[in-house]
């Protein structure tokens, strides 16, 4: 039997009103592989990525993550679901507000009721916020607040990573620092990623490259 892809998506339609964003999608994701995921500003994609962890419902389609449908779970196990299996890195960040750098990398793995501060010490030493981890997030930049969604989004070695330009804030070398740690963890862990960027330096680093495109 061939492996179990990491992520299944097959003929998701979604619309806003009269806008179609995208229609009879599909895609498959291996484990240790990364696809980026290109297109214009308000083509989809963030939605797509949504969609796929089943944050915003689908008109048509299903998502199947390491085999399981998502739709056929409740909202309990569908949340259960995201918590352990999904790293998503906001295109907004969402760190939350009150609490320091080091307890929202923390908080994946406080969810799963499995606190591991050598692990999170590890994440923030990798994107380089050691120095940084009892700093409250208003007195961070914005490209500092992206690596704090980063590390937080990995923390808890996720199968699926869903990252929303996660280098869109960040200089060329913590860029490049954030790629070789997306890269490192779909090695060793065996996770997939689905990257969305507008940098074709990133892009280049992915597998496989897909394009969306505005539908009329
Ligand atoms: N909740 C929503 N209600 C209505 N329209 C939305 C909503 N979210 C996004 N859109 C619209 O859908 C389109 C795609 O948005 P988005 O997925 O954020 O694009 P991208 O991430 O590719 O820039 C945009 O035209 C946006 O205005
Ligand atoms: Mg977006």
């Amino acid at each position: 039997m061939p492996p179990q892809p990491v992520l299944t998506a097959q003929h998701l339609s979604k619309r806003y009103g009269p806008q179609r964003l995208f229609e009879n999608l599909s895609l498959q994701l291996a484990r240790g592989e990364m696809l980026a995921l290109l297109g214009e500003s308000g083509s989809g994609k963030s939605t797509l990525l949504n969609c796929l962890a089943g944050l915003e419902p689908l008109d048509a389609g299903q998502v199947l993550i390491e085999g399981r449908d998502m739709a056929a779970l409740n909202e309990e196990a569908q949340a259960a679901l995201r918590r352990e299996r999904l790293g998503f890195v906001f295109q907004a960040f969402h760190v939350l507000p009150h609490l320091n750098v080091q307890d929202n990398v923390a908080l994946p793995l406080l969810l799963q009721g499995r606190p591991d501060p050598a692990r999170v010490a590890e994440m923030l030493a990798a994107v380089e916020l050691d120095r940084h981890a009892r700093h409250m997030p208003r007195q961070m930049s914005g490209g500092q607040l992206q690596r704090v969604a980063i590390a937080r989004a990995l923390v808890h070695r996720p199968a699926l990573v869903l990252a929303d330009e996660p280098t869109g804030n960040l200089d060329a070398r913590h860029a490049d620092q954030v790629m070789q740690l997306l890269r490192t963890q779909l090695r060793e862990q065996g996770a997939a990623c689905l990257l969305v960027t507008h940098s074709q330096q990133a892009a280049a680093l992915a597998d496989r490259r897909l394009q969306m495109e505005a539908l009329a």
